[in-house]
């Protein structure tokens, strides 16, 4: 548990001296680095933006030629060229025209590190993570290009597998990972997926 603690003020010391909002940045810049998530020019759109590690990250990647758009509960207090936020519920029903308008085409990645106020009882907070993340899943279908990649924060659970099985119906691959900023006691997991199949999804659908 100590190790952990450690950890964790390593990162969050690290985000500080590097100028990140949150030290969930180093989840995201792993998967960066790793699957060459986020390239120049990609245009990005982030789930559970607040408040803008992700969005950093992306920025730096995509760089001025990319545009990275943030959507939140709570506001984001960053000055990126190249970032516009959203401050909206995921499941607002005006949010589909609010992107439409801010996305200058589809997205070439997607990004999701949603979390709910955790309240301490499990199963709880599991399904509520579950149920915005489904949002988010279902907001990608719209706005994400084939060929596109995501990554999604899943906390695992008894919903773990009916959440990766979504992904896994519409990517060509989909990778289970646990970043190493992320702390070994927490229960989530980060699926990175690679190779938006729209077309998959129906034939899946169809089929049954
Ligand atoms: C772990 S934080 C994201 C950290 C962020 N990736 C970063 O690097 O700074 C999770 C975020 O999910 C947001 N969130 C939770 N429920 C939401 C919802 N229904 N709609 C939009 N955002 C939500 C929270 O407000 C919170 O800012």
């Amino acid at each position: 548990m100590r190790l952990e603690e450690a950890k964790r003020d390593q990162y969050r010391r690290l985000a500080r001296e590097e100028g990140y909002k949150s030290r969930a940045a180093y989840k995201l810049l792993e998967s960066v680095r790793k699957y060459g998530l986020v390239k120049k020019g990609d245009v990005v759109l982030d789930f559970g933006a607040a408040p803008g590690g992700w969005l950093q990250v992306a920025a730096e990647a995509a760089g001025p030629s990319g545009l990275v758009v943030g959507v939140d509960l709570e506001p984001v207090d960053l000055d990126e060229a190249n970032v516009v936020t959203i401050q909206s519920d995921v499941r607002s029903p005006d949010l589909p025209l609010r992107l439409d308008k801010a996305l200058p085409r589809k997205a070439d990645v997607v990004l999701s590190d949603l979390s709910p106020q955790v309240m301490g009882t499990w199963d709880l907070d599991h399904f509520r993570q579950i149920e915005i993340t489904m949002a988010a899943a279902g907001l990608m279908r719209g706005f994400l290009r084939e060929g596109g990649d995501a990554m999604f924060k899943v906390f695992d659970g008894e919903r773990f597998g009916e959440m990766r099985s979504t992904l896994v119906a519409q990517f060509e691959k989909v990778h289970v990972t646990k970043p190493k900023a992320s702390r070994k006691g927490s229960a989530e997991l980060y699926l990175v997926c690679l190779g938006y199949r729209p077309a998959s999804r129906t034939a899946a659908t169809t089929s049954g």
